[in-house]
């Protein structure tokens, strides 16, 4: 892996891989030492021009329990607002010697643009505007793998039917998860009013539910996506009380969910919107779940991107530092 900056840079290997490494991670988590020292002495650097809570947190914990030392750079508080080029910014960056950079940007493509002018640092997407979000849908693959294995169920994605609800329009979450879902073999269904669907989906792997309720009942995963009001999903919807009521997860709808279904949303979450308050709090709300799993996908992401001096030994040793 140079970059990942899609999940199409994965193919089915590559999701297959990073959610293997990312097992023998989600074992560490559950160590008293948190931290092997498999990537002691790379430095990672996280970049977002964008707000985030668990994004960012979830990235420089998982460097740190790799050992790498980590830079946070915070946009507001930078040398842009003295009227520096996000290329002048990157490359003052990456002159300080930093192995890999997770790049957080409200623009589409600037990830991308930010692997054309490194010159040997590797680049995470970490959400690009509407494009895409990757390590979000490893995340959620992990984490829907995992809860069906634990569920006693085949925890493999041919033919699991995940509907994806909400708006998509302006989802890199769902153009992420489209892809790696379907790589993987499940089949994806879109639910969402006509205005928050995107323009066109041709080339799209995915079907578009006519009803809400029957594809709910249907669902072995339902992803529920938050109104991205920034990109201004406001002006798409009549009110938030209509689109709650028509495509909301609200608690009738949640009753026609079989026991086992599993709902994620990759936050943050807008209790009362997309998703009601007592819904979230079910069992088969994994939103806490995918958090923590986040942390062990990150890690094999960063880990497969930097690898390490002693190869994967180094993952059954706790660091000293
Ligand atoms: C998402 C994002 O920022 O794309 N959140 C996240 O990274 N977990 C989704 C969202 O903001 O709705």
């Amino acid at each position: 892996m140079t970059h990942l900056l899609s999940v199409a840079d994965l193919g089915r290997d590559g999701i297959d891989e990073v959610l293997r490494v990312a097992d023998a991670f989600a074992e560490v988590a559950r160590r008293p030492v948190r931290k092997v020292p498999t990537l002691r002495g790379k430095a990672i650097a996280t970049l977002f021009f964008e707000e985030s809570t668990r994004t960012r947190l979830s990235f420089e914990t998982a460097a740190k329990r790799l050992s790498a030392d980590v830079l946070s750079f915070a946009a507001a508080s930078s040398s842009l607002k003295k009227g520096e080029s996000l290329r002048d910014t990157v490359e003052t960056i990456e002159a300080m010697g930093i192995d890999a950079l997770v790049v957080r940007h409200s623009a589409a493509g600037v990830p991308q643009q930010v692997a054309r002018w490194v010159r040997s640092s590797k680049v995470v997407n970490a959400g690009d505007g509407w494009h895409e979000h990757p390590t979000q849908a490893l995340l959620d693959c992990f984490t829907v793998r995992q809860v069906r294995a634990e569920q006693g169920r085949d925890p493999r994605f041919e033919g699991l039917q995940v509907l994806v609800v909400g708006d998509v329009r302006h989802s890199r979450v769902a153009r992420s998860q489209v892809l790696a879902y379907s790589l993987l073999g499940a089949e994806v269904t879109l639910a969402a009013p006509a205005s928050l669907l995107p323009p066109s989906l041709e080339g799209w792997p995915v079907r578009v539910a006519e009803d809400l309720d029957g594809a709910l009942v249907e669902a072995d995963v339902v992803s529920l996506l938050r109104l991205q009001a920034e990109r201004g999903s406001g002006a798409f919807v009549p009110s938030l009380r209509e689109y709650t009521a028509g495509w909301g997860l609200t608690s009738r709808r949640a009753a026609l969910l079989a026991p086992t279904t599993i709902v994620t949303h990759p936050g943050p979450m807008v209790r009362g919107v997309e998703i009601a308050g007592d819904v979230a709090d079910l069992p088969q709300a994994v939103v806490t779940r995918q958090v923590t799993n986040g942390v062990a996908v990150r890690m094999a992401v960063l880990f497969l991107l930097l690898g390490a001096p002693g190869g994967a030994e180094g993952l059954g040793k706790e660091a000293d530092g």
